[in-house]
């Protein structure tokens, strides 16, 4: 018998004392272990199964706890009772890369994953958005293709930069985010250095019931810096998890990262008319159209205590919304609105909202019963309606706030026209109008870096033919750069062509 406190003790998961953690039981020294070992098995069995499916796009990640709080006043906008004036919301935050698996270096290029949870007191709210205010795709039939494109290859099970470029060049609406993935926001130097956007237009309702369209922005307030492709290479060599390291110490350290969330505000009616559609997820609104408006800060400012429960078992979805907050007819929003929860049930089971950091800060009253993980026990009545005081759907809570008008024949199209239709435009200005010259010549090397790593022939020329329509002089440098490094590493490449940078490759 030990001296020490009995509350030291391993238990079986009974909560009983273990006998041994070293010893299995056997029939003499050497003997055979016998079955009625429960506790050896129930070790080896709760090993077997530590595992979970880890989740499909965005597997890896970290994240934080901390604090939303109003400084601006936009009540006039929404009823949501997180924003209005003076409140202060717990909140999670979790930050990923998409294509990379549980174990991927943090620092390939890729866009991160800001997905923001937001504990109300009118239920959970959860923003989950990316560093990018724009996305490759504007329909969701084509999510799942383009998904696999930045993933593994069938046969050999390797990333293929021809494949990602094959779909990228076939699907002219990506140019705008291809162009913000291979600037310098595509290797963000910290989480802490990155904006977040909500990317897609949401809805706004106010008391009075009175409908406005917001897109938001997450400014970090440590700054925006990045990594260059030669750092981030370094950093994937020292260190592949120093993304999730670096949020981590600052958070431990009390040095808290913020970012401050400004939103745009377009007025409903506008929408129908304006230049383009204002829906279309490959497109940002111009600040000079929709100015930002403050709106408040989010601190991070506790760790999790444990990163399987409260992060990788995190369940975030667009569709868990507030009173005063909705959605847009984005056809990519409207996808996502399926998508999540059905993800969270297959990774995690059809009770995943039970898990406690899934779980509200407010009471759920539901007639949902039973299912494999079930804690929560609300007894009778089992169903509604139901004459014995049970909870009922207030439809005044939530009036057809959500909705706009929608009329026609059921078709499979791209969106309504607007005047300025067209997925070259903002890709243009980005590079033109935002970058300055050292930022254009990165975007140059990075693009020619990622094309010279495998990309065939044909899909080649087609690359040069979208960077020419993003900007010409852009299309030119890419394609001489493309050109000469190649030369420049194999002196036969004249003559022998994309073999020559094959060869290139694989002497670099
Ligand atoms: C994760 C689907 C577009 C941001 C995921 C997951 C799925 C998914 C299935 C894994 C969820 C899980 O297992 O926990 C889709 C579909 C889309 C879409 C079907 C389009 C139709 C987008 C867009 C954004 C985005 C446009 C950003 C604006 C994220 C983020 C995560 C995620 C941040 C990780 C959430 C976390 O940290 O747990 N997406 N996605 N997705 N998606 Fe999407």
């Amino acid at each position: 018998m030990s001296d020490r406190p009995t509350d030291d003790r391993t238990t079986a998961t009974n909560g009983a004392p273990a006998a041994s953690d070293e010893h299995s039981l056997t029939v003499g020294t050497d003997g055979p272990i016998v079955l009625h070992d429960h506790y050896l098995i129930e070790q080896m069995a709760g090993f077997n199964r530590e595992k979970i499916p880890e989740r499909q796009p965005h597997a890896k990640g970290g994240g934080a706890f901390g604090r939303f709080e109003v400084t601006g006043d936009v009540s006039a906008y929404t009823k949501a009772g997180l924003f209005q004036p003076g409140a202060e919301t717990k909140m999670l935050a979790r930050f990923s890369t998409v294509a990379g698996e549980l174990g991927s270096p943090d620092t390939w290029r890729d866009p991160r994953g800001f997905a923001l949870r937001f504990y109300t007191d009118e239920g959970n709210y959860d923003m989950v958005g990316n560093n990018t205010p724009v996305f490759f795709i504007r329909d969701p039939m084509k999510f799942q293709n383009f998904i696999r494109s930045q993933k593994r290859r069938a046969d050999n099970n390797l990333r293929d930069h021809d494949m990602q470029w094959d779909f990228w060049t076939l699907s002219p609406e990506s140019a705008h985010q291809v162009t913000w993935l291979m600037g310098d926001r595509g290797i963000p130097r910290s989480w802490r250095h990155m904006n977040g956007y909500s990317s897609h237009t949401y809805q706004w309702v106010n008391a009075a019931g009175e409908r406005f369209w917001v897109k938001y922005h997450f400014h970090t307030d440590q700054g925006v810096e990045h990594f260059t492709q030669h750092e981030g290479d370094q950093m994937t060599a020292i260190d592949t998890d120093y993304h999730i390291r670096d949020l981590w110490e600052h958070v431990a350290s009390g040095e808290h990262p913020s970012w401050t969330l400004h939103v745009q505000v377009m007025p409903y009616a506008d929408a129908k008319d304006y230049r383009f559609n204002p829906f279309d997820l490959t497109k940002v609104w111009p600040h000079a159209d929709y100015p930002l408006i403050e709106v408040g800060r989010m601190t991070l400012d506790r760790n999790p205590s444990n990163y399987f429960t409260e992060i990788e078992e995190a369940a975030f979805a667009p569709s868990n919304l507030v009173p005063g907050i909705g959605i847009s007819p984005d056809k990519m929003l409207l996808g996502r609105m399926f998508s999540y929860a059905d993800a969270h049930r297959a990774r995690l089971g059809i009770n995943y909202p039970e898990i406690p950091v899934n779980r509200p800060h407010v009471e759920v009253r539901s007639y949902l019963k039973d299912g494999a993980g079930r804690h929560h026990n609300p007894g009778d009545p089992v169903y509604t309606p139901n004459s014995a005081g049970g909870a009922y759907a207030d439809g005044a809570a939530l009036p057809a706030e959500r909705g706009w008008e929608s009329d026609g024949e059921m078709v499979r199209s791209a969106y309504t026209a607007h005047a300025e239709d067209d997925d070259f435009v903002q890709a243009g200005t980005l590079v033109r109008e935002v970058m300055d010259d050292a930022a254009r010549g990165r975007l140059v090397d990075n693009i020619v870096g990622h094309l010279l790593n495998g990309v065939s022939d044909p899909v080649l020329e087609r690359a040069f033919a979208y960077w020419r329509s993003v900007d010409a002089d852009l299309g030119a440098a890419v394609e001489s750069g493309v050109h000469e490094k190649a030369d420049l590493m194999d002196p036969k490449a004249d003559a022998q062509g994309n073999d020559a940078r094959r060869s290139a490759q694989k002497k670099a």
